[in-house]
């Protein structure tokens, strides 16, 4: 199978890049966030380009970078929270080792606080992390492989998990 090792999927804040960094190292491999390449592209923050653009442009923005990464990177990928909102993009990853990074509500709203650089929390974060849950939660099922709750566990536990379910 060519491109990434593993592609990590699951909402915001649940340690995408903590674990993706240290799987990276613990595989001897690269790791690249979609997040990080769309901010280096677009010379501007996400926040800034929901502001300046709206969510639709966004979104149209992230599935290009999403499509190129999978296309091009061989290592570890984590993928911005919201990419498998995308039918194609999720299509795509039918070919790919795509692990789940889940965690509860509760457990999302601790860890992301008031967290205003996220723009879909900047309102009310318990009510829109309920609906966020509610929306996407069966889209990062249909794409995973496998599953790994984060729940009560450290990255290194996470990390661990991650690479038994490999
Ligand atoms: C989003 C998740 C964020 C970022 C943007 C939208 C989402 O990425 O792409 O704020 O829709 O869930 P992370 O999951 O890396 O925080």
């Amino acid at each position: 199978m060519n491109g990434p090792v593993v592609v990590l999927v699951g909402p915001m804040g649940v340690g995408k890049s903590t674990v993706g960094s240290l799987l990276a190292e613990r595989l001897g491999c690269g790791y690249r966030d979609t997040d990080d390449d769309i901010v280096a592209e677009q010379g501007r923050s996400i926040a800034d380009i929901f502001v300046d653009e709206g969510e639709p442009v966004f979104r149209a923005i992230e599935k290009r970078a999403v499509h190129t990464a999978l296309a091009e990177h061989g290592g570890v990928l984590a993928l911005g929270g919201g990419s498998v909102l995308d039918e194609d993009t999720r299509a795509l990853l039918a070919s790919h080792r795509v692990v789940y990074l889940s965690m509860d509500v509760e457990e999302a709203v601790r860890r992301t606080g008031l967290n205003t650089a996220r723009p879909l929390l900047a309102v009310n974060p318990r009510r829109q992390w309920r609906e966020l849950m509610e929306a996407r939660r069966h889209l990062y099922t249909e794409v995973a492989h496998a599953v790994v709750p984060t729940d009560g566990r450290t990255p290194e536990e996470v990390t661990q998990a991650v690479l038994d379910a490999l």
